[in-house]
């Protein structure tokens, strides 16, 4: 194969003496140029040893003329691993023997920050009045000595405003919040799990007081009676435990699980949390506020008989009123041309979706 470094190499070493050393080089790891299809995707590479990886880099890639942009290609322990130049100093030049690497390191959880507040919630009170302590807590932790928030689990239905609570939660508060979709936790290789469990906890740790949001908590902490179908079920479950055992001794990390099925969920898990907090569908009230909220931020004037709607949502979560109703009918008033969502829109959004659900029933009990 012919490697891009390689055709880099060669191009400038006429002008070799002109051409100006890299102090530093930035690589970000991206992977193999290509994949088979179906196979899941290479882990990205780390090192352990800094130095060590200086002198490999050195040896392989001293003399390529780089600039920003360009990949180089790992030649001998993972022949065609590319790594993208994601920095040099200065902006272009050669490696040479004294140039500094830096390997960059997608991280495993971010700390998030998004626009979402209290206020925005329509009902799920007691959650709202948890957040509220907790946010005391990371506050003030003195304040609560050994009794400080520690595993909570919310769960209830799709869509109703679990993550936007811990959303709404990581904005008021100045405190390291770590959401996780624990489902990114699962690795390709038997053992990645477990790490990475204890990886994301040792983070939270390290930079507390903070909240770990694990969202999909059953994906990792799943009854260990489904060993029989996922061989590492056992091993994430115990990495777990450990880890929920652990915050009770170590001072500031509010743990906070979220589930749709807390039913799954391996019961010594499940025992850990000092507190479960259900996410109800909304009531006839809450959802008559949902859709108030929402209809002022839709781009068009919406002209609908709103306890219409609301008598007509039994069962309709805060996702379903905004995504099934409201930006469906926004499409459909755009699709036609409309200057505004029309009750008849509505109408018809509303019968399609019964119909939908009635002709779905059935399925449910074969
Ligand atoms: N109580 C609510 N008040 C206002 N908006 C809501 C409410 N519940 C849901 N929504 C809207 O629905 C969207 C989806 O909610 P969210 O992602 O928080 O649900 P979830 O409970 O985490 O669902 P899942 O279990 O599928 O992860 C929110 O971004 C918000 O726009
Ligand atoms: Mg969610």
């Amino acid at each position: 194969m012919q490697h891009l470094s390689s055709s880099i190499r060669e191009k400038p070493e006429t002008k070799r003496s002109r051409v100006q050393s890299l102090s530093v080089v930035e690589l970000q790891p991206s992977g193999y140029p290509f994949r088979i299809a179906g196979e899941d995707s290479p882990i990205a590479l780390l090192t352990d040893d800094v130095e060590l990886f200086q002198a490999y880099a050195r040896e392989q890639w001293a003399g390529i003329y780089i600039k920003k942009g360009d990949y180089l290609f790992d030649q001998l322990v993972f022949p065609d691993f590319a790594f993208k130049v994601s920095d040099t100093h200065p902006n272009q030049g050669r490696i040479s023997f004294s140039t500094r690497f830096i390997l960059k390191r997608k991280p495993l959880i971010q700390e998030k920050r998004l626009k979402v507040h209290f206020s925005d919630i329509v009902g799920q009170s007691e959650a709202k009045n948890k957040c509220l302590i907790i946010k005391k807590y990371l506050e003030k932790p003195e304040a609560f000595g050994d009794w400080a928030p520690r595993n909570i689990l919310f769960y209830g239905s799709p869509g109703t405003g679990k993550t936007m609570v811990a959303q709404a939660l990581a904005n008021e508060t100045n405190a390291p919040f770590y959401l996780v979709k624990s489902t990114d936790l699962i690795g390709v290789n038997v053992g990645d799990a477990s790490r990475r469990v204890h990886q994301i906890f040792k983070i939270a740790s390290d930079n507390a007081p903070s909240v770990l949001y694990l969202d999909e908590i059953d994906a990792i902490g799943l009854d260990r009676s489904f060993q029989n179908i996922r061989g590492d079920v056992s091993e994430i479950v115990s990495a777990l435990l450990g880890e929920m055992d652990g915050l009770s001794a170590n001072f500031g990390v509010v743990c906070i699980g979220a589930t749709n099925n807390p039913v799954i969920i391996d019961k010594a898990i499940r025992s850990r949390f000092e507190e479960e907090i259900e996410f109800k569908l909304p009531s006839m009230e809450d959802r008559e506020q949902i859709l108030r909220l929402y209809i002022k931020k839709v781009p068009m004037p919406v002209k609908a008989d709103l306890k219409k709607i609301v008598k007509e949502t039994e069962g309709f979560s805060g996702r379903d009123l905004k995504d099934k109703i409201l930006k469906a009918a926004l499409h459909k008033a755009i699709l036609q041309d409309e200057k505004c969502v029309t009750q008849e829109i509505i109408d018809s959004i509303l019968s399609q979706l019964n119909e939908k659900s009635s002709k779905e029933k059935p399925r449910m009990f074969t």
